[in-house]
Formats: C-alpha cells, sequence, structure tokens
C-alpha cells in the first residue's frame, strides 16, 4: 500500500497525523510499569498501514467536521485494532511469531505481558472517548461514540468473530457463515472507524449516515477477503506476517470456500458496491473513494 499515494496525497498526510496522535496519546515507556508501557508502545507504533485512522480522517473531511475533533476517535479505533492484533497473535489464537515484520508482542516480550497490553489499549481507547473537553464532541456525542466503539469490539462485533473464527476449521462452514465470521472479526471496526466521525455530525438515521454504514461494511468485508487472499498470494517480507499461515492453521477463508479467482471477484463486487454508496457525497468523497481503491489493490 502506498501512503503517500499521488492519487490523494492527503491520506499520507492523515496517516502522518495519525501517527503523531497515537504517539502522544500512549503512556511514555519510562512510566511504571515499563515493561507494559513499553509492550504498548510496541504493538501500536512503527508499523501499520493506519486504515481504520485514515478511514476516520476520510469520513471526518467529507462531513466538515475539525480534524482535531476526530483525533481522538482515529487513536481509539486504532488502539482497539492494536489490541486485537496482540491478542489474534497469541499462542492461544493463531499463533504467530511476525507481524508488521517484526516479532508479535508476546514474542517480543512475554505471553503475560502482551495479553495485559491489549486489555490496556481497549481501556485506553475508551479513557480516550470519555475525557473532558472544552474543544471538541460534546459528551453527548462522546457516550454516542462510546457506543458505537463498544458494540464494534464486543460480542456482537470483533471478539465474537474472532471467537467464531476460532471455532471452526476450513471445510466446516459456507459462504454465509464465513461472511458472518469476516463481517463481525474485521468488518465491525472498519465500520467503527467511519462511524465514529459520522456521529460527530450526523443523526443515526440520517440516510447519509445509513448510506456511510453501507459503504464501510462492503469495505470492511472486501478487507478481510483481500487478507485471506494475499496470505496464499503475497511473500512474507512484503507483508510483515507469516504467508500461508491460513493453511498452515487449517483457517476457513474465501479463497479456501470459492478458490482464488471467486474471491478476487468477490472483493471486486464489494469495494463497486462501498464506491456505489459514496455517489450521493459527490468529490467531497474522493478520499474515500482513493482509500477504497488502496484498501482492494493493497499488497500488505
Ligand atoms: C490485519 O489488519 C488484520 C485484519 C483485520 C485483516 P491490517 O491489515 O489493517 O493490519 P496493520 O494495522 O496494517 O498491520
Ligand atoms: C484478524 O484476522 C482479525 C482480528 C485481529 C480481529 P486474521 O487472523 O486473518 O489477521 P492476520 O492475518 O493475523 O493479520
Ligand atoms: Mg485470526
Ligand atoms: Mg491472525
Ligand atoms: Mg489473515
Amino acid at each position: 500500500m502506498n501512503a503517500a499515494s499521488p492519487v490523494c496525497p492527503v491520506l499520507g498526510q492523515w496517516r502522518s497525523r495519525a501517527e503523531a496522535a497515537l504517539e502522544t496519546r500512549l503512556p511514555p515507556a519510562h512510566v511504571v510499569p515499563e515493561k507494559l508501557h513499553a509492550a504498548m508502545r510496541y504493538a501500536v507504533l512503527g508499523g501499520g498501514k493506519r486504515v481504520r485512522p485514515a478511514l476516520c480522517y476520510a469520513t471526518g473531511s467529507l462531513l466538515g467536521i475539525p480534524l482535531d475533533w476526530v483525533d481522538d476517535a482515529a487513536c481509539a479505533v486504532e488502539f482497539i485494532h492494536a489490541y486485537s492484533l496482540v491478542h489474534d497473535d497469541l499462542p492461544a489464537m493463531d499463533d504467530d511469531d511476525l507481524r508488521r515484520g517484526r516479532p508479535t508482542t508476546h514474542r517480543a516480550f512475554d505471553e503475560a505481558t502482551a495479553i495485559l497490553a491489549g486489555d490496556a489499549l481497549q481501556c485506553l481507547a475508551f479513557e480516550l472517548l470519555s475525557r473532558p473537553l472544552t474543544d471538541g464532541p460534546t459528551a453527548a456525542q462522546q457516550l454516542r461514540q462510546i457506543r458505537t466503539l463498544s458494540r464494534a469490539c464486543g460480542s456482537l462485533g470483533m471478539a465474537g468473530g474472532q471467537a467464531m473464527d476460532l471455532a471452526v476449521s476450513a471445510g466446516q462452514i459456507d459462504e454465509r457463515q464465513l461472511e458472518t465470521i469476516h463481517r463481525q472479526k474485521t468488518g465491525a471496526l472498519i465500520c467503527a472507524a467511519v462511524r465514529l466521525a459520522a456521529d460527530l455530525a450526523l443523526p443515526e438515521d440520517a440516510p447519509a449516515y445509513a448510506g456511510l454504514d453501507r459503504c464501510a461494511a462492503a469495505l470492511g468485508l472486501a478487507f478481510q477477503i483481500r487478507d485471506d487472499i494475499l496470505d496464499l498470494t503475497a511473500d512474507t517480507a512484503t507483508l510483515g506476517k507469516r504467508q500461508g499461515a491460513d493453511l498452515a492453521h487449517d483457517k476457513a477463508t474465501y479463497p479456501q470456500l470459492m478458490g482464488l479467482a471467486a474471491a478476487q471477484q468477490c472483493a471486486a463486487q464489494l469495494h463497486q458496491q462501498a464506491l456505489d454508496e459514496l455517489a450521493p457525497f459527490g468529490a467531497a468523497a474522493d478520499p474515500l473513494r482513493a482509500l477504497a481503491d488502496e484498501l482492494l489493490n493493497r499488497h500488505c
């Protein structure tokens, strides 16, 4: 993925903005307990495509929200994402030793520290969304965001999707069941990234809110299908995580279920659905369109 895409240079700026915002919102590594704080910083900083913060900023910009009102939400969703990756890599889950081109957090530290780093990142996300502000989202808007994010990462969202992912092996489920898993384990947080910005500008029953939500849901499912495809077709150095891990762990994936070409076609159709949902927003949605294109065409 090209962070400084010439098609939409603003995406590169938003990624840099996210890097800086994440860094300042993490506890410094010298604060006690140092090892836990070092592990939290390791899990979040130094890699990652920052897809969820970019989605948050792109939606905020589309809706005319000041970017500094969006920073906390962009960081909150990335903290939840980073926690989900730390736990996803644990021996009890996918048992992976490479992430973002480096040892996974439990390998670089130890399992107990990785579990706690994930726990603490989750709490930090909600602390950010609930802090008193003089210039920023109102308390009512923050409460809405907290509800959005907590639903997205709970048992009917990411954690539930992960539970279902772990409960099945390749060959045990059909396409409808796999779609549900992917929509929850990955799609829910992608949707939350968009909703967290929309929560600051649109009522929940606004047609524009529903349109953005359908766009994000299509992107989220396509994102996980692309992740499944890359596990087969990319190489470990480019991916920054072990290629072939899904096959090795007998994971249910789109290419395993329907074949590579059909999985690619499915992702392309979802990408088109997402673009169709953006049509009413005109040129203001160009960064979201560019992001959608990046997500479909990415190689890591
Ligand atoms: C990887 O997410 C896990 C999935 C949900 C597919 P990303 O591909 O966004 O991972 P980073 O943040 O760029 O490392
Ligand atoms: C991970 O899906 C989804 C979450 C972390 C919630 P994967 O297990 O496919 O992600 P990777 O391939 O390890 O990044
Ligand atoms: Mg997994
Ligand atoms: Mg995994
Ligand atoms: Mg994967």
